[in-house]
């Protein structure tokens, strides 16, 4: 890979073919990737609407951009909506700039400091299924408040029996309205724009005065509203509320949908694959002899932690990324110019048959100690990668574990209806949300 500003532009869809594939994208949503990179190669690019696109699909292309020449492909800045919302926080913050941010903020999320959060799962996990009765259940439904309910009680310490409700409405209306795509920027008083706005109001008017409360009381609480109060940045100064807010909204809305889609399709392989739920009701009984689980047993529960990883490659939450080409560059002999998307799809790397023998397959056995060491960085990194991956990791890893082995160590999970092994979240959101059939284990 070399870089520099000659080479020739890429192949892909052009004129007419690119109503085609734009189609095929709202059809096939990230799986149009793996078809672009099947038609065009392992990098491909088209212009739509002002935007060049470049799908970057190989390994050598993916660690170019990745690695090698990474400086040059900055994370998107999300434009002027996710910046109403989510300020100047570290999700919105481009390049070297988020480094100090991007510090604090792992500090906080470090596997030994979200210790306290592994009780919080648990318990939420629990009282979610004292709601569950045996036969037929929304379990999509029912696993969306699950981790808006952690996430608010990580976040912000309200738990889900008071009145979390004041924060968690506001919050999902005005996420549900984020994507502005092909929507003019906020400062136009579109309909879309005006409700919106009127959303984002209304979680301020919650959450500020909240902050401010929590910051008068002062002493120290599990959460991470906590954490940042008494934080200082690197020039000594404290964060300010509105700090405070816009960066604690943007890590909870990085952690909620990933999650939950996550543990939605968790649940779901599980359920198909009865041999895999007989082995880890097998492990859970030997691990935990009806106990409910917590933080000092998730090393003894190697199963459950591998029903994590193949999930995470069969199905990623975050099937792509995009970066932003600053300056011209080259990737092999085609040529990227600055101001170019680059999308890098983990649900593509992540599905390659020389890395992953039988890659439709779901088999959580193959995650032996072994078989990890030897896989190449390119080939799974459903977290993202290098200096903007996920830093919530440790984290999410915790509460799927320790979800799932809660759920599986009360109920037996059967589908009602089959569906493919890999299929994407939109896919079982849009067929209706994922249904499944539970019956209590009896004791
Ligand atoms: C299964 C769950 C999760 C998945 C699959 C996931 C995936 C990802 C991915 C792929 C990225 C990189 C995006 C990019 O490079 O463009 C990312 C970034 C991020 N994630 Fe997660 N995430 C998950 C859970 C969480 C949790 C629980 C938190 C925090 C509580 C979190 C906080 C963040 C933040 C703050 C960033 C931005 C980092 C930066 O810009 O430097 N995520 N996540």
């Amino acid at each position: 890979m070399t870089s520099g500003a000659t080479g020739r532009r890429p192949p892909g869809p052009r004129g007419a073919d690119i109503v085609r594939a734009l189609l095929n994208f709202k059809r096939r949503r990230v799986l149009a990737f793996e078809d672009l990179a099947r038609t065009y190669g392992e990098v491909s690019s088209f212009h739509c609407l002002g935007f060049k696109l470049y799908v970057v699909t190989g390994a050598e292309p993916v660690r170019h951009v990745m690695v090698t020449n990474a400086d040059n492909y900055v994370k998107s800045s999300g434009g002027r909506r996710a910046q109403r919302f989510f300020g100047q926080s570290l999700q919105t913050t481009p390049g070297a700039a988020a480094k100090p941010r991007r510090q604090m903020l792992a500090t906080m999320l470090q596997r030994d400091r979200v210790r306290p959060f592994a009780d919080v799962a648990v318990s939420a996990t629990r009282a979610m299924l004292d709601g569950w009765t045996a036969g037929e259940v929304r379990v999509s439904d029912a696993v969306m408040d699950l981790i808006l309910d952690i996430g608010i009680q990580m976040h912000f310490g309200i738990g889900p029996r008071e009145d979390s409700r004041r924060i968690r409405d506001p919050f999902t209306d005005a996420l549900r309205r984020l994507d502005g795509f092909l929507q003019l920027p906020p400062p136009f008083p579109t309909r879309g724009n005006r409700a919106y706005a009127r959303a984002m109001a209304a979680y301020d008017a919650e959450i500020l005065p909240y902050i401010a409360k929590r910051r008068a009381e002062g002493g120290p609480r599990h959460d991470l509203l906590s954490s940042m109060l008494e934080t200082r940045q690197s020039d000594g100064q404290v964060l300010t509320d509105r700090q405070i807010c816009h960066e604690l909204t943007s890590t909870l809305a990085a952690s909620f949908f990933t999650t939950a889609a996550a543990f939605i399709q968790v649940l779901r392989l599980v359920a198909q694959h009865p041999q895999v739920e007989a082995q880890l009701a097998a492990e859970l009984e030997g691990a935990l002899q009806g106990r409910p689980p917590g933080f000092a047993d998730l090393d003894r529960l190697p199963f459950t932690a591998q029903i994590v990883k193949e999930t995470l490659r069969l199905c990623p939450p975050a099937g792509a990324m995009v970066r932003v080409a600053v300056d011209d560059d080259r990737i092999g002999e085609w040529h990227v110019p600055g101001g170019a998307r680059v999308i890098i799809s983990q649900w593509v790397m992540q599905h390659k048959p020389e890395w992953f023998p039988d890659p439709e397959a779901f088999k959580p056995e193959r995650w032996t100690p072994g078989f990890e060491r030897e896989l190449p960085t390119f080939a799974y990194f459903p977290f993202g990668w290098g200096a903007r991956n996920c830093i919530g990791q440790p984290l999410a890893m915790l509460q799927l574990q320790l979800m799932l082995a809660t759920v599986a160590q009360c109920v037996r999970i059967e589908p009602v209806r089959p569906t493919p092994a890999a299929f994407t979240i939109d896919d079982i959101l849009e067929s209706g949300g994922l249904v499944l059939r539970v019956h209590p284990r009896t004791a």
